[in-house]
């Protein structure tokens, strides 16, 4: 959180080359390093639209339903009805903080794979959150400026079992 390119608005890729390849693998390595649920390309320093996600036993995030390994290019986003959930998030470029984000609870997304290939999904809760917290970070937009009462955001470890769990 600080670095300019965080609050920039990432390019879509032109290009499905090696470097793209690079890049996905780097994300993939980099999430899986520090248990993240997902990661978003302008978080390891590239301005592109690329976020990748995954919920699968996550010692992050014990209680929840697993997420397929997805990596998600130029994505679009429609939230389905008005219906906003509340969840506590944490994010990998804002260390050691959470905070609580109202979300949209029901989601389609589209974009495309590393191979080109469409992708067009209908999901809600907490898969539903992950993705509108990584596209945002392609938007310059990091999860803080969501939260509506900053009394409900602080440190991991002193709001301990403050935090209720996920609705999902
Ligand atoms: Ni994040």
């Amino acid at each position: 959180m600080g670095e300019p390119l965080l609050r920039q608005v990432a390019a879509p890729v032109e290009r499905f080359d090696a470097q793209l390849d690079a890049l996905v693998r780097d994300m993939h390595d980099t999430m899986r390093a520090l248990n993240g649920a997902g990661l978003a390309a302008p978080q390891i320093g590239v301005g592109l639209r690329v976020v990748i996600f995954e919920v699968a036993d996550n010692p992050r995030y014990p209680h929840l339903s697993p997420v397929p390994y997805t990596v998600l290019i130029n994505p679009e986003l429609t939230p389905l009805g008005s219906e906003q959930s509340e969840g506590w998030e944490g994010c990998l470029s804002v260390p050691g903080l959470r905070g609580l984000v109202p979300r949209y609870t029901h989601l389609r997304y589209r974009g495309v794979d590393l191979q080109g290939a469409p992708i067009d999904r209908t999901v809600q809760g907490f898969h539903a959150r992950v993705v509108q917290h990584e596209v945002d970070h392609l938007d310059g937009i990091l999860y803080p400026q969501r939260i509506v009462d900053l009394r409900n955001f602080g440190f991991e470890a002193a709001l301990g079992t403050q935090m209720s769990p996920m609705p999902d």
